[in-house]
C-alpha cells in the first residue's frame, strides 16, 4: 500500500474499463476493504460487450462465471474485508430460477463466508401484470466476509427502535424510551443483565436497535442509465457497516458509478470496473458532476 510502485495506486479512485476478472488481476493481494456490487442478472439484459456476463446459455454457466469473478475478489480483499452482492431472481417459462442462492452457495465454495441474506424490499417496484403469483418486489443482498474476524461497525447502521408498542407488557419497556438515563448503562435500567447480555437485542441502545435483514429502500431515480441503478442509501449502508474510514471500496460491475460516488462521499477510496466503455464514461461524468460534494473527479484509466 505504501510503496509508490504499488499497482493499487494507479487504479485507486479511477473507473477502469475491461472484464472484471482481467482488471481485478491487476490488483495486489489483500488491498480492498469492501466490495459492493450488483452483477448482471441471468439473461436479463444484453450489455454491449463481448465480455458481458449474464448471456450464458444455462444458469450453471452463469454461476460459474460469477464464481470466477468473486474468487478474484476474494484474493484482493483484506483478511478483515467483506463483500456485498446485490442480486435478483428471474422467471423463465413461469418458473423461478433460484439464481441468487445458487450464486451465494457457489461463492461459499471459493472461500467466502456467508454472514447475512438481506432482503432488499423495493416499495416503489414496477407493477407487473402477473395474476397467478405474488408480484416480486425484492432482491437479495448477500453479505460475505473473507475471514472469521472482520470489520463490522454495527453502530454506524443502527435503525430506530420499534420493538415496544404502547401496549407492550415487556419489563422496562417503552416507558423508558427517550427519557434521561433510560439506558442499560445508566439510570433506572443500569445493570439489567437481560439488556447487557443482549437478550433484548440492545433494546435500549441510545443509537437504535441493531440493523435488521429486511431493508426497505426505494429504487434510484438516476435516469441516464438504462439498467438497474443502485439506490445510494443501499450502498451507503453496506459501506458504513463494513469499510473502515479511509478504506478502499471496489465495484467490479460499476455501471453508472453509484458505488464510487457513495464511497467518495463517505471519505473512502474506490476502484470501479465495467466492461462497457460507454458506462465507464457515464460513471466518470457522474463523479465529475458531483465532485463539488467532496473528493476529486475520477481518473480515466482504460
Ligand atoms: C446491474 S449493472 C450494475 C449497475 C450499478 N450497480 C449501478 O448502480 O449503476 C451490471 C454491470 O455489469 C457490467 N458487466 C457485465 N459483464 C461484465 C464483465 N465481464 N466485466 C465487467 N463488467 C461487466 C455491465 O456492463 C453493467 O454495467
Amino acid at each position: 500500500m505504501d510503496s509508490p510502485a504499488n499497482p493499487l495506486h494507479a487504479l485507486l479512485n479511477t473507473i477502469v474499463c475491461g472484464d472484471a476478472v482481467d482488471r481485478l488481476r491487476e490488483l495486489p493481494d489483500a488491498s480492498v476493504d469492501c466490495t459492493v456490487t450488483s452483477p448482471p442478472y441471468f439473461q436479463q439484459r444484453d450489455y454491449p460487450s463481448e465480455d458481458q456476463i449474464g448471456a450464458e446459455a444455462t444458469p450453471a454457466d452463469f454461476v460459474q462465471r460469477l464464481q470466477t469473478v468473486f474468487a478474484e475478489c476474494w484474493r484482493v480483499t483484506k483478511s478483515t474485508g467483506s463483500l456485498w452482492v446485490v442480486i435478483g431472481d428471474k422467471y423463465i417459462a413461469g418458473e423461478l430460477q433460484g439464481t441468487p442462492w445458487r450464486v451465494a452457495l457457489a461463492l461459499k465454495e471459493v472461500g467466502w463466508r456467508l454472514r447475512s441474506d438481506v432482503i432488499w424490499h423495493k416499495p416503489n417496484a414496477m407493477p407487473s401484470p402477473v395474476r397467478t403469483r405474488p408480484t416480486t418486489d425484492h432482491e437479495y443482498v448477500f453479505f460475505f466476509t473473507k475471514s472469521k474476524k472482520y470489520f463490522y461497525d454495527a453502530d454506524a447502521i443502527r435503525e430506530p427502535h420499534v420493538t415496544f408498542t404502547e401496549k407492550s407488557q415487556m419489563r422496562g419497556g417503552r416507558g423508558h424510551f427517550g427519557k434521561r438515563g433510560g439506558t442499560p448503562e445508566q439510570g433506572k435500567n443500569a445493570g439489567n443483565s437481560n439488556l447487557h447480555t443482549g437478550n433484548w437485542d440492545q433494546a435500549f441502545h441510545p443509537q437504535g436497535r441493531n440493523k435488521r435483514t429486511v431493508w426497505s429502500i426505494s429504487l434510484s431515480k438516476f435516469r441516464e442509465a438504462h439498467f438497474a441503478v443502485f439506490p445510494q442509501k443501499l450502498v451507503e449502508t453496506c459501506i458504513l457497516a463494513s469499510c473502515p474510514p479511509e478504506g478502499v471500496v471496489c465495484d467490479p460491475f460499476v455501471g453508472s458509478g453509484t458505488t464510487p460516488l457513495v464511497a467518495r462521499e463517505l471519505g473512502r477510496d474506490f476502484i470501479g470496473i465495467d466492461c462497457v466503455e460507454a458506462y465507464c464514461e457515464m460513471a466518470r461524468r457522474r463523479l465529475a458532476s458531483n465532485s463539488h460534494r467532496g473528493g476529486q473527479p475520477a481518473g480515466n484509466t482504460t
